[in-house]
């Protein structure tokens, strides 16, 4: 879908290059984007590699350096972006040498805006015919859902979890839950997981990142879930940078259908890599008049960051709250609808925290149980629906048998788990 941040890294050493270039896509660009800018053309490489963007803009005057050889190597190890080459119109000639070494196109300077925008247009529609076989994780990709709210206590925590377990039953399909308040890390206890592998132990060895590497840092929980923990907290600042939650979202991506992201505050630009990589955001919201306020700020933010609205679900959390503000009111003040309210019930959902074992795994019935549910059965018929591909399909496993499909297609789940073999049968549909 649209609301994907589009990564643009620009190599140039001209501040007037970068400067044109910002114009132009300021003023044209119909989708969020972001732009990179490398003045050093020996660092160009690994910038491309750590950020993996879409789009490079390689320019023709580089300080002396050939930019020919520098397109060859980025488009031998960045294979995924498309790169033009902004070349000077009196030496077109070069052009032609750069998209024999796998630039894309090229744009003649000086700029003219509409010719930038219109021809990432252009490359950017034709990329969109997947390149790998239809039905295979890689070309669909996995969805990711962020659960956000400018301030703590929300139940962002609460209903990342449940969420997540709830798309599990309704869905079929794998899911990682990610653990991103790196200052209130979680998910550990939530789950009742032992906290010995987390996402640090990712970044030495990012270069090579691969599927087996990932897995063995991930958590299994009883459900089914694969967790992604938090490191202990240290300090106030993010153990992963920009670069690297978008190298590590790629790869998520890639292996799992669902990717949940429980986020945490600041909103610095670790948290916004988180944002940007959305497929939906779920911003929490208590009825309190207090935090209203920062939940519109927020809201005006993504807006600013060029996220459509629709990308943004308000869920209105302990809605049933003695003396709470109405959704009425809330989504009056907020001027967006409320997607998805969920009932208060305090004493349920301390007990299942404190235990460790999420309500949606034993009181699926319950308010809230039916409330979580329901939005997961949302976001799984949405992710049906939007431009992104199709998921692959569902997990069928041996002690499902044929029900899953049967459990999908009549409403049904059936346990995932045997964490869920003792609970009510879960025959009701939110
Ligand atoms: N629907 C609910 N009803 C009652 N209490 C809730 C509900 N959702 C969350 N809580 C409680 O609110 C507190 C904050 O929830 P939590 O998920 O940890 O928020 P966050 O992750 O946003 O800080 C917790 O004590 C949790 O048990
Ligand atoms: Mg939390």
């Amino acid at each position: 879908m649209q609301g994907q941040t589009l990564q643009i890294l620009l190599i140039t050493t001209e501040e007037r290059v970068q400067e044109s270039i910002n114009r132009a896509l300021a003023g044209g660009m119909s989708r969020a984007y972001r732009l990179h800018w490398v003045a050093q053309p020996n660092l160009a490489l690994t910038r491309a590699q750590d950020l993996l963007p879409q789009v490079i803009l390689v320019d023709d005057e580089l300080e002396g350096i050939d930019p020919i050889p520098l397109i060859r190597q980025l488009a031998a190890s960045v294979s995924s972006a498309i790169i033009l080459f902004l070349v000077d119109k009196e030496r077109a000639g070069e052009a032609s040498q750069a998209v024999l070494v796998g630039a894309r196109s090229f744009i003649t300077k000086p700029l003219q805006a509409d010719d930038l925008v219109m021809t990432l247009h252009q490359v950017l529609a034709w990329q969109r015919v997947p390149p790998v076989e239809p039905g295979t994780v890689e070309g669909a990709g996995g969805r990711i859902v962020v659960f956000c709210a400018p301030k703590g206590g929300t139940g962002r925590t609460t209903l990342a979890v449940n969420t997540a377990i709830s798309l599990r039953q309704v869905d079929r399909r794998p899911v990682v839950l990610v653990d991103a308040d790196f200052a209130a890390p979680a998910l550990d206890v939530a789950l009742n997981l032992d906290p010995d592998r987390n996402v640090v132990d990712l970044l030495p060895k990012l270069s090579r990142l691969d599927q087996v590497l990932i897995e063995s840092v991930l958590a299994d929980h009883t459900s089914g879930l694969k967790v992604l923990l938090a490191p202990p907290p240290s300090d106030l600042t993010s153990p992963l940078t920009l670069p690297q939650v978008q190298h590590i979202l790629v790869m998520l991506r890639r292996m799992f259908p669902w990717v949940i992201v429980d986020l945490g505050l600041p909103m610095d630009e670790t948290a916004f890599a988180f944002l940007d990589g959305a497929d939906r955001i779920v911003m929490t919201v208590l009825p309190e008049m207090v935090g209203l306020r920062n939940t519109r700020l927020m809201l005006g933010h993504f807006a600013e960051e060029g996220y459509p609205p629709e990308k943004t679900w308000l869920v209105l959390n302990r809605s049933t709250l003695q003396g709470g503000v109405s959704t009425a009111d809330i989504e009056s003040r907020l001027g967006v609808p409320v997607k998805f309210t969920v009932p208060d019930d305090q004493r349920l959902v301390t007990a299942t925290v404190n235990r460790g074992v999420p309500l949606s795994l034993t009181h699926q019935r319950s308010a809230v149980g039916r409330a979580v549910r329901k939005m997961a059965q949302q976001l799984s018929d949405d992710a049906q629906h939007n431009g992104r591909g199709p998921l692959p399909p569902p997990e069928v496993s041996e002690s499902e048998g044929s029900g899953g499909l049967f459990g999908r297609l009549f409403g049904r789940s059936n346990g995932t788990s045997e964490a869920q073999a003792e609970t009510e049968p879960s025959s009701e549909q939110a």
